[in-house]
């Protein structure tokens, strides 16, 4: 069974896998490039990397119509619990679970995680899948460049999704260097071209990825899909 990734905009993902909708980071409301809305999206799942409002967005009153379970680090599950959530699953850097849709781990992110109430949301991360048909998807959540990309890429990475916006995460220059440390099969570039403070040459990155390693970049449009 094949895997679905589709990017809603922003840092905002979907991946169908294993009959199971999973929502990354599911920001819609507010969200000037997102391409589907809040209260009709569908989630079995819903993942969320750090705290920041443009992450947490509404995962909220998704998970209290669609009643998914929410997996997000120790801090932000305890938060969404305190908010009425009852239904979340704390995890933390470097911890792994087999949920129904693939294993799950942890991964060490280099940036913020406040909650927008100003909460403390603990250490932001980034998420390591392994789909239950052995595919390998590293969401790098909102993060610098770090020299353990190569621990992850060590792994096997069969699909990197990686920020290339700059001014608040990797700009495009560290984000080439992300996918030399990763050797990802193929990469999709996000958090870019949401607001102008993070405009980017999409195609003029994607260029110089396809001609300085062997990754396969995949622009995706708002709303677009790509299938591993
Ligand atoms: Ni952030
Ligand atoms: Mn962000």
């Amino acid at each position: 069974m094949e895997t679905k990734v589709t990017w809603f905009g922003h840092a905002t993902l979907g991946l169908q896998t294993a009959g199971y909708s999973i929502l990354i980071d599911p920001f819609f409301s507010g969200n000037p490039a997102a391409t589907e809305k809040a209260d009709h999206v569908k989630a079995d799942f819903i993942l969320i990397t750090h705290g920041h409002s443009d992450h947490v967005g509404d995962s909220i009153s998704i998970a209290k119509r669609t009643n998914a379970l929410v997996i997000a680090n120790f801090e932000i599950s305890n938060w969404l619990g305190n908010k009425g959530l009852k239904n979340t699953h704390a995890q933390h850097i470097g911890g792994g679970f087999q949920h129904p849709f693939g294993y799950l781990k942890l991964t060490t992110a280099l940036h913020g995680s406040s909650l927008p109430d100003g909460s403390n949301g603990g250490n932001p991360a980034g998420f390591l899948i392994t789909t239950n048909q052995n595919k390998k998807i590293y969401f790098a959540g909102d993060t610098g460049l770090f020299g353990d990309m190569r621990l992850i890429g060590e792994e096997g990475i069969d699909l990197a999704v990686l920020p290339i916006g700059d001014n608040y995460t990797m700009g495009p220059a560290d984000a080439l260097r992300a996918v030399k440390l990763i050797q990802p099969k193929h990469v999709i570039p996000i958090h870019f071209n949401t607001w102008p403070l993070i405009a980017q040459d999409v195609n003029g990155w994607a260029k110089t990825v396809q001609a300085e390693t062997d990754s396969l970049v995949h622009i995706l449009q708002p709303g677009g899909s790509f299938v591993l």
